[in-house]
């Protein structure tokens, strides 16, 4: 758990310019930044902190899977917001930092990445990033704090990708092709700046266009299970929640929301 003074004061310089930075806390080596930056929260820590580490001992995904965080392979960043009542939609705050982390790739390296609902970013089939919100509650039920957190694979591990995503991953080294791969630090600091700019905005959704035009799966039959069971469906729309409109054979329309999917796929 050794801290690393030079990265947060370089993260600290690349953010001069943004007015919602608070305070940039770097590690070696975490067990979940999520988790450090919840505890920090709960400490009283501003919106704005920013939590990296190099590598994750025990990286956190969506719905209690594993997020393979290995040393010296990616950006693992979280960052504590405490959202105004009218930005306090669980939804659209984790498609607003879809949209951050697509911008900020696109930015810094010139990859369109795709963004495969709710919150993954992808290229090609290949999944490149993962972001899992977690929120913690009022006793009047308003958001206390939300923990943005965001793993960005940069270059595929040493000792090659954990078997579960053999296949599946990415890495933007593998994307960039000749073009130098973004400094860490650098990409941090574009993903906070864009997020703050979306963010900000709310409740005025436009973020959402970018949404739509870089979803992969609008307009395409997709699979997605619920409750235990496995659906199929048209994607249909994108509502202005960020919640995704299925049509079924039958013309049923069903409306999906972020915590009850699990796995949305185009059908190939
Ligand atoms: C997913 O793919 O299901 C979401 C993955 C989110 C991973 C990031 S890495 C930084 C932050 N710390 C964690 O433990 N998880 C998130």
């Amino acid at each position: 758990m050794k801290r690393d003074a030079l990265s947060e004061e370089k993260l600290s310089q690349f953010l001069s310019d943004c007015p919602w930075f608070s305070e940039a806390v770097c590690f070696d080596v975490l067990p979940s930044t999520n988790d450090y930056a919840k505890q920090l929260a709960t400490e009283g820590k501003q919106e704005g902190t920013v939590v990296l580490a190099d590598s994750q001992t025990a990286g956190k995904g969506r719905l209690g899977r594993r997020f393979f965080s290995p040393e010296h392979s990616g950006l693992y960043m979280s960052l504590i917001l405490r959202p105004k009542a009218f930005q306090q939609d669980a939804g659209l705050l984790t498609a607003c930092g879809a949209v951050a982390v697509h911008q900020a790739i696109l930015e810094l390296s010139g990859v369109c990445t795709d963004i495969k609902w709710v919150n993954d970013i992808y290229f090609k089939n290949k999944k490149l990033c993962g972001i899992l919100a977690e929120s913690q509650f009022t006793s009047s039920g308003s958001f206390d704090f939300v923990i943005l957190g965001i793993g960005i694979n940069l270059v595929p591990p040493k000792e090659g990708y954990a078997e579960e995503i053999r296949g599946t991953a990415t890495s933007l080294s593998e994307l960039c092709g000749c073009q130098p791969l973004p400094d860490k630090l650098n990409l941090c600091a574009a993903v906070v700046r864009h997020w703050f700019l979306l963010y900000n905005k709310l409740p005025d959704t436009e973020f959402l266009k970018i949404y739509r035009e870089n979803s992969c799966v609008l307009g395409e039959r997709v699979s997605y299970q619920k409750n235990g069971a496995t659906y199929v469906g048209m994607a249909e729309e994108i509502d202005d929640l960020a919640r995704l409109v299925i049509r079924h054979e039958d013309g049923k329309r069903e409306v999906l929301g972020t915590g009850e999917v699990n796995m949305v796929r185009p059908v190939l």
